[in-house]
């Protein structure tokens, strides 16, 4: 059930929102080739603190920690450890935050010093497909009218769609329905509400869409071993558009 917010419970919503907002700001100005990932999991965690805030994921499910930070191959989930960022990699940073008793979410893929062609490339398309799948966004719209844009864009540039993760409605809980996957039929799916608060998560990959969960329960990575990236934004839709809230 989709559960629509009143204007109250969206003034609540900001506070959270605007600490993920600066929490992934405030990672992307310090990352960097020699930082291990748990050092920028302590990033998040301090951060989000220091604003008065709880870190969603932290016991999440059993969930070991503050971020997901999941390096070239990883799709979502990479879960915050000893591995050291080089040169080349790409790094998407994935938080939310609680207060006020709702959940903010959202993430970043960011660039360690020069990379590839082709991953630079896949950092830019994911985010485009964000963009691209909130345009027209508004009250009646289609729920699946996101996912075809996302795909379209991606496919476009020759990537794809990752399958089995989606977006989600979020508010007291970090993940409410609907389900907002990143790929779909125009047309289809229930008109949203205004009021209704998502998180809008396109994941995108340069080779196959295919993954798979590493030992660690967690780490979702390509079956091909090629780069994904990710971009999330939580945002409210409007009678007339969207409101982003962690941008
Ligand atoms: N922030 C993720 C999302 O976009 C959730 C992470 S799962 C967790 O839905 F276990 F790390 F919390
Ligand atoms: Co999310």
């Amino acid at each position: 059930m989709i559960y629509v917010k009143t204007e109250e419970e969206i003034d609540l919503l900001r506070e959270p929102c605007a600490i993920v907002r600066d929490c992934l700001s405030f990672v992307g100005g310090r990352i960097r080739a020699g930082m291990t990932t748990k050092e920028v999991d302590t990033l998040v965690y301090d951060f989000i603190k220091a604003s008065g805030a709880e870190p969603s994921c932290l016991g999440y499910c059993g969930y070991p920690a503050s971020a997901c930070v999941s390096v070239n191959e990883v799709v979502v989930h990479g879960i915050p450890d000893e591995r050291i960022l080089k040169e080349g990699d790409i790094v998407s940073v994935d938080l939310c935050a609680y207060k006020n008793g709702f959940h903010g979410d959202g993430a970043r893929t960011f660039c360690i010093g020069e990379v590839s062609p082709e991953k630079k490339k896949l950092v830019r398309v994911t985010e485009e497909c964000f963009f691209h799948g909130i345009e027209g966004l508004k009250e009646g719209t289609p729920l699946y009218d996101i996912g075809y844009s996302v795909q379209r864009h991606a496919e476009e540039n020759g990537f794809s769609v990752i399958r089995s993760y989606t977006g989600h409605g979020i508010g007291r809980e970090m993940h409410e329905d609907p389900s907002v996957p990143n790929f779909g039929r125009r047309g289809t799916g229930v008109r949203l509400k205004a009021g209704t608060v998502l998180c809008v998560e396109p994941m995108i990959a340069a080779g196959g869409w295919r993954v798979k969960i590493l030992d660690d329960g967690w780490t979702a990575v390509t079956v091909d071993g090629r780069p994904a990236a990710h971009y999330e934004n939580t945002l409210v839709v409007r009678e007339d558009g969207v409101e982003i809230l962690t941008l």
